[in-house]
């Protein structure tokens, strides 16, 4: 299991020290970049995470919550171990959101809202290294799981079958649930509120990659 934190449960006013604090147990770091349309929350855009992907190591998962990702995803100065994650709800469409995404060196990733049905991702399945299942509805951290959310991993999981395409969950893990959607399939963790909202960070992250075992 990969422990990606999210920085939208960080504080914005440290951004670099605040991704440093968790760098240690990190496989990526998240990013939510939210357009106030696709989603009602604003966030952060391409000049925001380009400044820290300057000073960065870590692989970057870049989530795209916004109308228009083909216009977007370009904007990004990503690198081959990053991944630009583009919504199958978007406007664009998922055509032209992920013809942008190659055109960057990142690798691709589709994700849905939890009332959207999974069989929306078929058609793409052959062009992506990642399918995120947000397990809240998008645009803020904090939220509650939504337990329906782990028949759909396990259903995803099936349909991925030998492919090489990693699931990541996003929205409302915790050391409580984060075992039974590592059991349905799920190889990424995303944690915002979990992580940032702990005194101690790594603490707060070793206890998560002990409760999925
Ligand atoms: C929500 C974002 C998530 C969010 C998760 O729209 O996509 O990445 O940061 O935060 P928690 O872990 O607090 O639910
Ligand atoms: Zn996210």
């Amino acid at each position: 299991m990969k422990l990606s934190p999210s920085l939208l449960s960080a504080d914005f006013a440290a951004l670099y020290r605040e991704a440093m604090s968790v760098a240690p147990l990190a496989s990526s770091l998240h990013w939510d970049v939210m357009d106030g349309h696709f989603v009602p929350n604003l966030t952060f855009g391409p000049p925001v995470v380009n400044a820290l992907r300057k000073r960065i190591d870590l692989p970057f998962l870049i989530h795209l919550m916004i109308e228009r990702p083909a216009e977007y995803a370009p904007q990004f100065d990503v690198r081959p171990s990053d991944t630009i994650i583009v919504h199958v709800e978007a406007g664009d469409g998922p055509e032209r959101a992920l013809d942008a995404v190659a055109s960057t060196p990142a690798r691709a990733g589709l994700s849905l809202r939890p009332a959207t049905s999974i069989d929306r991702l078929d058609p793409y399945l052959d062009r992506v290294s990642m399918v995120l299942v947000m397990t809240v509805e998008p645009g803020f951290g904090g939220q509650s799981f939504l337990p329906d959310s782990v028949a759909r991993i396990r259903e995803l999981a099936g349909r991925i079958g030998r492919r090489s395409i990693e699931i990541a969950v996003d929205g409302g893990i915790h050391a409580g649930n984060v075992r039974e959607v590592v059991r349905a399939g799920a190889e990424v963790i995303i944690a915002g509120s979990a992580v940032f909202g702990a005194r101690d960070r790594l603490a707060a992250m070793r206890k998560l990659l002990e409760a999925a075992q």
